[in-house]
Parts: C-alpha cells; sequence; structure tokens
C-alpha cells in the first residue's frame, strides 16, 4: 500500500469518443474523475497515433480537471513547450524515449510543469532509480503501450512494488501511476502493491455509469 496517499482516478480519453472529446472531459469530469489521462502517440515509439497540443487545448476549454499527458513518443522534451503551452499540466515521458532523462526533468519544471517518469514493461526498475527525488510521478506500464483494451500484465505486481520500496526511502510523496488493463480486480491488486494513481480507459468510458465504475476503481 501507499501509506498516505489517496487513490486518484484518471480515466484515458483513449477509450473516449473522439467525435466528441470535450463532450466526454466533462463527463469525466462530473463522474468524480481526479485527473485526465492523455495519450499521446507518435507511431515511431508506439506502433499507432493520436493526437498533439492542438487537440489538448480544445479539451482544455471543457474540463478543469488537471491534464495528464501521456507522451509515448520519441525525444519527448521537442514537445514540452507545446503542450505547456496547450494546457497540460503534467507530462509523464518514457525513460526508454528520452535522449537525457536529467536535462528533460529540468526542462519540464522550467516550464511550471508537473514531471513524470514511466517505464515499459521489460524495462528494469533500476533505470528510474536515479531520477526518483526529481520527479513527482513514476508511470509503471501494465501492457505494452500502444493500443487500449489490452489485458494487465501480472508480473508488474512485483514491479510496483519494488518501485514503491524504493519510493519510500527516496521519495515518500511519489504518485505511482498504473496504465493498461485496470478494472474491478486489478485495481485492487495494484493498490496492494503500492500504486495510488490508476489510469483506466475502457473500464471508465465504457461503462454504463462512470461515476459508479469509478467508485469501484476507488475501493
Ligand atoms: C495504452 C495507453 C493507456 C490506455 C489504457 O498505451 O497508455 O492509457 O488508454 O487503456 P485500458 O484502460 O483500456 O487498458
Ligand atoms: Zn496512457
Amino acid at each position: 500500500m501507499a501509506e498516505g496517499l489517496k487513490v486518484k482516478i484518471a480515466p484515458s480519453i483513449l477509450a473516449a469518443d473522439f467525435g466528441k472529446l470535450g463532450f466526454e472531459a466533462k463527463r469525466a469530469e462530473d463522474a468524480g474523475a481526479d485527473l485526465l489521462h492523455v495519450d499521446v502517440m507518435d507511431g515511431h515509439f508506439v506502433p499507432n497515433l493520436t493526437i498533439g497540443p492542438d487537440v489538448v487545448r480544445a479539451i482544455r476549454k471543457w474540463t478543469s480537471l488537471s491534464l495528464n499527458v501521456h507522451l509515448m513518443i520519441e525525444n519527448p522534451e521537442r514537445f514540452f513547450r507545446s503542450f505547456s503551452e496547450a494546457g497540460a499540466d503534467s507530462v509523464v515521458f518514457h525513460v526508454e524515449a528520452a535522449e537525457d532523462v536529467s536535462r528533460a526533468i529540468k526542462a519540464l519544471r522550467r516550464l511550471g510543469m508537473g514531471c513524470g517518469l514511466s517505464l515499459n514493461p521489460e524495462t528494469p526498475v533500476e533505470a528510474v532509480l536515479d531520477y526518483l527525488e526529481d520527479i513527482d510521478l513514476l508511470l509503471v506500464m501494465t501492457v505494452h503501450p500502444g493500443f487500449g483494451g489490452q489485458e494487465f500484465i501480472p508480473e508488474s505486481l512485483g514491479r510496483i512494488k519494488r518501485a514503491r520500496e524504493e519510493a519510500r526511502a527516496r521519495n515518500p510523496s511519489l504518485d505511482i501511476e498504473v496504465d493498461g488493463g485496470i478494472n474491478r480486480e486489478t485495481a485492487r491488486m495494484v493498490v496492494a502493491a503500492g500504486a495510488n494513481v490508476l489510469v483506466a480507459g475502457t473500464a471508465l468510458f465504457r461503462s454504463e455509469n462512470m461515476a459508479e465504475a469509478i467508485g469501484i476503481l476507488r475501493g
């Protein structure tokens, strides 16, 4: 468990109706979401394409929720300023994709943004240990990034536990976020392992009653 850290629910708009994203963002806010997760893909780092800063700017007008942009792109630093100007509150970039992780963290700080670092399922937790003190959030991917609706990878639980243990020593208020295959069963497991920010696309946007689905994930 993440002692003292509140569980936060972050609907992923990847599973929303892209024909009415503003409305979908508002729907998530009205349902009691804590923040909104926005998946940005470039067709290189992951084999899929999604959206860019102009779409974030459009969503920004519809919700006061904190916008958490998950950059699944090569050389993420190139786009920090554009997302900041578009109204994003925090950016999560992949440790595998950045040329210079420390420089990228500093660049986000200079822009006054929340800073998160993400790990693909095959990347050892050791790859981020040196940065834990300098970031607000660590995203432990629980599927291979690129697509919604995939199955949770069970080996993620050990990785989340390990990350939480390291965070206890290095940055006790670190948010540990999980993303991919989060539903009512896996939510309980990841929270028990030490995660406190749960991203969910399918389980929330495709549910009949999002407020109720958020309550279930919150536990
Ligand atoms: C996957 C994205 C996720 C995705 C999760 O690469 O990073 O945010 O939307 O979708 P679900 O919750 O459907 O697994
Ligand atoms: Zn994501």
